[in-house]
């Protein structure tokens, strides 16, 4: 394989100009994880529409793959079929599992793989997934029975996990984590007598829904639906499903459109989990112009178009730790959002964006601040002083995703061109995101 050096990826990035038109954004990402592994634990086909093709989903895949789980090829517009080995089914892979740069597949799959009694896994991550912490996963797993071990006290990966037969347990998590949550779900499927998450706060519910849908037994109680209790004993049936687009991909649009003078966006086929929409009620803090349009329940989510339209004068906002479960993905892309309101934004109660991909903290401040945004960085935010003139300059995603089409976004807004190191990251979750940037531009 060519080994392209990171300067092979330098973009230019066009200052000026409006976006308008139509976008598709791909299929969920966390959805998508979970299609392919309840997919694989249930018993009989699972059939999947709209599956993100992009780097993270593969990983998930790759990994299932190893452990004798048929899948067919994950590409853009093809169903994805996905033949179940039911819930003892997985083989033990004959070499390490690879994560990639995906915290879901590592986290979901530890969950998934403790109880698999007898087998042994090691599961691996590239260097950014090494280094995020992982304890929170194997500690309230090993409440229930689980054996996992890694660097630094079972912290990091590479971890070692040996299968064990599980007891249910009511188990408390420290944060609201989707990814911990569904761990224990999975979990719990196969073990002896029930088990109860209790969340300090609710984070997305897509394993719930999609759990259900399954067949398994799962009853949703407590404060706010804060308690999610499973019993084993029943086996998972294959599904289809159809995968709503990404919210967290829709982001990027919903705020270039709202701050880019003369923009207007339709955002077709968008998720609208409440557990998920917190981006829209900060863009209606802002006052931004935005309309919802065509809503309908789609294979058990909801899901609508979203129409966005330029909006001078918006107002600055203020996110605190009770909003932020559901919108934890978009702070890098609101970070952009807050340069360009008219007043001060602040961002609280965000520590967890410095345990992501990269500490999403420390970066979109370095970056912004290249670009002559104001802004100081906090423990566990930010504050923004919105209306600074922006300079085009040589940025870096610094091999984050998010922050690589956050930046995009606000260099359309700068006073002349920049260039973006280490682009190619926006394929772990939006693959297509350069070519509907050109193509919403071309539209001028
Ligand atoms: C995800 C949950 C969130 C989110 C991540 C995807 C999931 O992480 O940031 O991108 O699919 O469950 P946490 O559970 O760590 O908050």
């Amino acid at each position: 394989m060519k080994v392209l050096t990171k300067d092979q990826y330098l973009r230019n990035l066009q200052a000026g100009g409006e976006l308008r038109g139509n976008v598709k954004v791909p299929g969920d990402k966390s959805i998508s994880h979970r299609a392919l592994l309840f997919g694989a634990i249930a018993k009989g086909k699972t059939i999947i529409e709209g599956l993100l093709p992009a780097e993270d989903p593969l990983s998930t895949a790759e990994c299932l793959r190893s452990m004798g789980v048929s899948i067919s090829p994950i590409k853009k517009g093809k169903i994805v079929e996905v033949d179940g080995v039911g819930l003892n089914g997985l083989k033990e892979p004959k070499d390490i599992l690879n994560c990639g740069n995906s915290g879901t597949t590592m986290r979901l799959i530890i969950g998934l793989l403790a109880g698999q009694e007898n087998h042994h896994f090691i599961l691996t991550g590239d260097k950014s997934l090494r280094n995020r912490p992982m304890k929170r996963v194997g500690q309230p797993l090993k409440i229930m029975g689980a054996k996992v071990s890694g660097r630094r006290d079972g912290e990091f990966a590479p971890l070692a996990i040996t299968g064990k037969k599980l007891r249910g347990a009511v188990i408390g998590t420290p944060v609201a984590s989707a990814q911990i949550k569904s761990a224990i779900l999975l979990a719990a499927l196969n073990a002896e007598g029930s088990t109860t998450v209790i969340e300090p706060a609710r984070s997305r519910d897509h394993s719930e829904r999609m759990l259900k849908a399954f067949g398994a037994n799962l009853e949703i109680g407590g404060e706010m639906g804060r308690h999610i209790t499973v019993s084993p004993g029943k086996d998972l049936k294959g599904q289809s499903i159809i995968v709503p687009g990404d919210i967290s991909s829709a982001a990027f649009w919903l705020v270039a459109g709202s701050i880019i003078p003369g923009s207007e966006i339709i955002i077709e086929n968008v998720g609208l989990n409440p557990t998920r929409t917190g981006i829209l009620d900060v863009l209606e803090e802002m006052e931004a112009n935005i309309k919802l349009k065509n809503k309908r329940d789609v294979a058990g989510e909801p899901v609508g178009d979203i129409q966005v339209f330029h909006k001078e004068n918006l107002k600055p906002f203020n996110l605190d730790a009770e909003i932020m479960p559901r919108l934890v993905d978009e702070v890098p892309i609101l970070a952009v959002a807050g340069c360009f309101c008219n007043g001060i934004s602040k961002i609280k109660g965000a520590s967890e964006l410095r345990v992501k991909e990269t500490d999403r903290l420390a970066v979109m401040a370095r970056q912004l601040k290249k670009m002559g945004a104001k802004l100081e960085e906090h423990q566990d935010g930010l504050t923004i002083y919105g209306g600074s003139d922006m300079k085009g300059c040589d940025l870096d995603s610094e091999d984050d995703h998010r922050v690589a089409m956050s930046l995009a976004i606000a260099s359309i807004m700068a006073n002349s061109n920049s260039t973006l190191r280490r682009s190619e990251a926006a394929a772990i979750s939006y693959p297509d995101f350069w070519n509907d940037l050109k193509r919403l531009q071309q539209r001028n």
